[in-house]
């Protein structure tokens, strides 16, 4: 007989409600799993895991601990784009009556929730439920592989990246200042470098890259300019009625790939416009 893994042992010993929940959020994450590419499932499941492993640690109610963190995203589903875990609170609310849960217990999860959130937890110290799930959902933040799916977060919840970088370095940097960024004193140590590498990145980011040439002239597409484009230089007779008259560089580089397609090389403007203003760099 095969001996039972640590995910095997976790499942026998979940209520009837937790394994109702755990389906129902299972199956509600696959049917929306385009919607949220971030906040997806591999997430949920990550967070649910660790969240059992910080409050078995601490003893915390596990029970409370895990359906906070099966229902703590749901936000996102319910309103794409929201930022505050409260626009998920009514089909949070739902799904845990539907698994059978009590009031009480709805109301309690509610909570954990709510007080787990990074922007919430400068001021005040979660409950040790709250702080297993916090501590689950921060560690999946500083995974070395999660920074490589912020395209996935800015394609979600339409944040920039420049944005995205000010809120992370914004809200988390306080919080390691003050020892709080995990409340599992093991966890802090470790994934301290984990810790310091990832915000290390994020301030780079928000600091260098933001303000140099390269990134204000040729990687902010809301700063660069459309070409303004002169039609005599270009061979584009072959698509001439699929540009418009002021055309974007979205525009430009589909109607040039038509022409690529259909008509073989083309030739680019020979010269940038000079009539366009350039952008100045923003301090904000
Ligand atoms: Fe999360």
């Amino acid at each position: 007989m095969a001996t039972p893994t640590d995910e095997d042992v976790i499942y026998q010993n979940l209520s009837i409600n937790a394994r109702r929940l755990l389906r129902d959020v299972y199956v509600l994450y696959q049917k929306f799993h385009d919607s949220v590419p971030f906040h997806d499932w591999e997430h949920i499941w990550f967070v649910f895991h660790e969240t059992h492993r910080f409050a078995k640690r601490n003893g915390a109610d596990i029970e409370l601990s895990i359906a906070a963190a099966l229902v703590h995203d749901l936000n996102h589903l319910a309103e794409p784009g929201s930022t505050s875990a409260a626009a998920g609170s009514d089909l949070r609310r739902q799904l845990l009556h539907t698994a059978g849960y009590s009031q009480d217990f709805i109301q309690r999860v509610e909570h954990i929730v709510l007080e787990a959130e990074t922007s919430q937890r400068s001021d005040r110290t979660p409950s040790i439920e709250g702080q297993a799930l916090s501590d689950a959902d921060t560690l999946y933040k500083v995974l070395p592989d999660t920074v490589n799916k912020s395209a996935r977060y800015t394609d979600e919840t339409g944040v920039h990246i420049i944005e995205l970088a000010r809120k992370i370095v914004g809200e988390q940097s306080p919080l390691v200042e003050k020892k709080i960024y995990l409340y599992d004193e093991q966890a802090r140590s470790d994934y301290k470098v984990w810790i310091e590498r990832n915000l290390e990145h994020w301030r780079f980011l928000l600091a260098e890259y933001k303000e140099s040439e390269i990134y204000r002239d040729h990687v902010d597409r809301s700063r660069v300019p459309p070409l303004a484009i002169d039609e005599d230089d270009l061979v584009l007779d072959a698509a001439r009625s699929k540009i418009t008259s002021s055309p974007t560089p979205d525009d430009h580089y589909a109607g040039a790939h038509a022409v690529a397609v259909t008509t073989g090389p083309i030739r680019l403007p020979k010269r940038r416009p000079s009539a366009v203003a350039r952008p100045q760099p923003s301090h904000g």
